[in-house]
């Protein structure tokens, strides 16, 4: 098995051993529910990964890692809420299978079960995971917040939506490398380097996420197409366009953004076809790729052992060609 493979058993496993089923039941039901339906578990590998090739003791990286994953799992309960997503991993969303009073709950509940897997490690290192840890969900909820402060606005600058989409997703990443690095002892600077590496991986994720969401085929995605257009979100793809398009379009993509009563399936093709017309695919591949080819050179600057940075490597490498 090599090194990859391995780091999934051992978060699968240890994600399996995880008591969910509790009582009351319709507080718990749920939050098994989303913790048993997979999802790529990428947060806590880039945890194990960075532990790993800085040397660490993986033992001492596991529990904040799954601390992480159900975080991460937490922040979609409650985001499906904010954005009225009705599918998740190919399956209905919590607050659609039960009700948004008990997908607030649920979520609450997986928030404080974070702290308490992210405190089982070594005590030396508890006070360093909980600054970062905390610092870091509050970040994502600021980022949160401004996401839906930006549907209700016309515009926003590029410069905007990308602190937007560092709080709502880059930081989080970010935070999984650099807690990875902290298990391991690493020094200050590589430690830093590996939380640079995560922001701009993360960037890169987020804009490819929004690409899937658009053009992501919905059967392998699992989440429904064109809800970020449906829900007026300030994407790269619309910002773009709206740069790039002629009066026309410009015209017909403020009006469709302005006017939340249009029929969800026309409004999706019509912003779609202006989407194809201007190249916006090309357009959001592109920066893509410069973000990571910044996140890579953080990754080498960290001064971990080559073959193993090779490895983490070879991970984000799959993450930019995913398809879900
Ligand atoms: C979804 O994250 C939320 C974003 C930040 C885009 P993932 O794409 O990592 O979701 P799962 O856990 O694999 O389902
Ligand atoms: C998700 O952004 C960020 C967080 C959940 C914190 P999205 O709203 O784009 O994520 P998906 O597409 O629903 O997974
Ligand atoms: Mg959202
Ligand atoms: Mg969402
Ligand atoms: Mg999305």
């Amino acid at each position: 098995m090599d090194r990859i493979a391995e780091f999934q058993h051992i978060i699968n496993k240890l994600l399996k051993e995880q008591n969910f089923k509790r009582s009351p039941e319709a507080l718990y039901a749920p939050i098994d529910y989303v913790m048993s339906q997979g999802g790529k578990r990428l947060r806590p590998m880039l945890t194990l990964l960075a532990c790993d090739i800085f040397d660490g003791n993986i033992q001492n990286a596991l529990y904040p890692a799954l601390a992480i994953e159900v975080f991460h799992n937490f922040t979609l309960v409650h985001d499906d809420i904010m954005d009225k997503a009705p599918m998740r991993r190919g399956l209905e969303t919590v607050y659609k299978k039960w009700n948004s009073d008990i997908a607030i709950l649920s979520g609450d509940t997986m928030f404080a079960m974070a702290y308490q897997f992210a405190v089982k490690t070594d005590p030396a290192l508890i006070p360093d995971i909980l600054d970062v840890f905390s610092k870091t969900a509050i970040e994502v909820c600021e980022g949160q917040q401004l996401d839906m402060d930006f549907e209700q606005l016309e515009l926003v600058t590029i410069e905007n939506y990308l602190r937007m989409i560092t709080l709502k997703t880059a930081v989080l990443l970010g935070a999984s490398l650099k807690i990875g690095a902290l298990t391991a002892y690493a020094d200050k600077k590589a430690v830093e380097e590996m939380y640079e590496f995560g922001i701009n991986l993360g960037i890169a994720f987020q804009l490819q996420d929004d690409l899937l969401d658009v053009y992501g085929q919905e059967d392998k995605f699992g989440k429904k197409n064109g809800g970020d257009i449906v829900s007026n979100k300030k994407t790269y793809l619309y910002l773009k366009a709206r740069e790039l398009a002629n009066e026309q379009q410009n015209a017909t993509l403020k009006e469709l953004y302005a006017n939340s009563s249009s029929d969800a399936e026309v409004k999706i093709k019509k912003v779609t076809d202006i989407f194809n017309e201007l190249n916006i695919k090309e357009e959001v591949s592109k920066v893509m790729s410069d973000y990571y080819a910044k996140s890579l050179h953080h990754l080498e600057k960290s001064s971990a052992d080559p073959v193993k940075l090779s490895l983490l490597k070879s991970f984000a490498n799959q993450l930019y060609t995913r398809s879900h």
